[in-house]
């Protein structure tokens, strides 16, 4: 494998990644990012982790699915050199086909097993927990911060599931009381069939806010750190929800058009 040399000028998305994202509702990027980058941005992950978190993704300690630290980017300025970084945000738009803001970053950790014994990250879709209306083109970047194979966890994606019927989804919560399994919702889910997709350090994979995905627990010694961007439709608006104390100031309806979601 070739290490990328210049991430910030290079069009890191061909033609075929952008058809397989548009069939699918996902894609794999390989190298977007250089090892020094990924060796920085993993630092700053850390120290974020341990300076700010954790956050628990799960029902309490000894259920954890995910450590994270929610608005990572405001809280580290190498987290904002990774939010907007140009071969990401590139990539977001190009794969959306339309202007998108930065909505939210998280360093998203599964630790390793001597430390924590991590559950599998059930099966979801981004649209649901997002507390936003108008998200026809929303997606996420999940950047692998080390070697994600799948023994640590890696995420698996249902194809298409992007392109099901409002029927089939569940569009919106107001708590996580409301939260509803894909299985319930979706009679079909359980015939789908899912793609796995191991990273390795640097590797950037998209999904589209109504894709379903999962991750499987970290069954390694060595702790999954990834970074999870979401970046939305710019036109998106406020949608009282799930995890939105920062913006329950706003009234609903009103869009997120101010410098902590910038246009990118
Ligand atoms: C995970 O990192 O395990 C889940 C991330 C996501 O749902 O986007
Ligand atoms: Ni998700």
């Amino acid at each position: 494998m070739t290490a990328r040399t210049d991430p910030i000028t290079a069009d890191v998305l061909t033609d075929e990644a952008y058809r397989y994202y548009r069939e699918n509702g996902f894609v794999r990027v390989p190298q977007v990012l250089s090892a020094s980058e990924v060796a920085r941005f993993r630092a700053a992950s850390e120290e974020a982790m341990a300076q700010h978190g954790p956050e628990i993704w799960g029902a309490g300690e000894d259920t954890v699915q995910v450590h994270f630290v929610a608005q990572a980017w405001l809280k580290h300025e190498a987290l904002r050199d990774l939010a907007l970084h140009p071969a990401v945000t590139r990539a977001a738009k190009r794969l959306a086909g339309a202007p998108l803001r930065l909505y939210s970053t998280d360093v998203l950790l599964k630790p390793g097993r001597r430390t924590l014994t991590t559950l599998p990250t059930l099966a979801h879709d981004d649209e649901t927990g997002l507390p936003l209306d108008g998200l026809d083109r929303t997606l996420t970047a999940w950047i692998a911060l080390v070697d994600v194979p799948v023994e640590s966890g890696c995420l698996s994606y249902v194809p298409g599931s992007h392109l099901r019927g409002t029927a089939h989804r569940q569009t919106h919560m107001t708590s996580f009381a409301e939260h509803r399994a894909i299985s319930d919702i979706w009679p079909d889910y359980a015939w789908q069939p899912r793609i796995t997709v191991p990273l390795k350090a640097g590797d950037v994979a998209f999904h589209h806010c109504r894709t379903v995905h999962m991750a499987g627990p970290n069954l390694t010694d060595s702790p999954r750190l990834g970074h999870g961007i979401v970046f939305m439709d710019a036109e998106a608006t406020y949608r009282p929800g799930t995890e939105d104390a920062h913006i329950s100031h706003m009234a609903p309806g009103a869009p997120l058009d101010n410098e902590n979601f910038p246009l990118v």
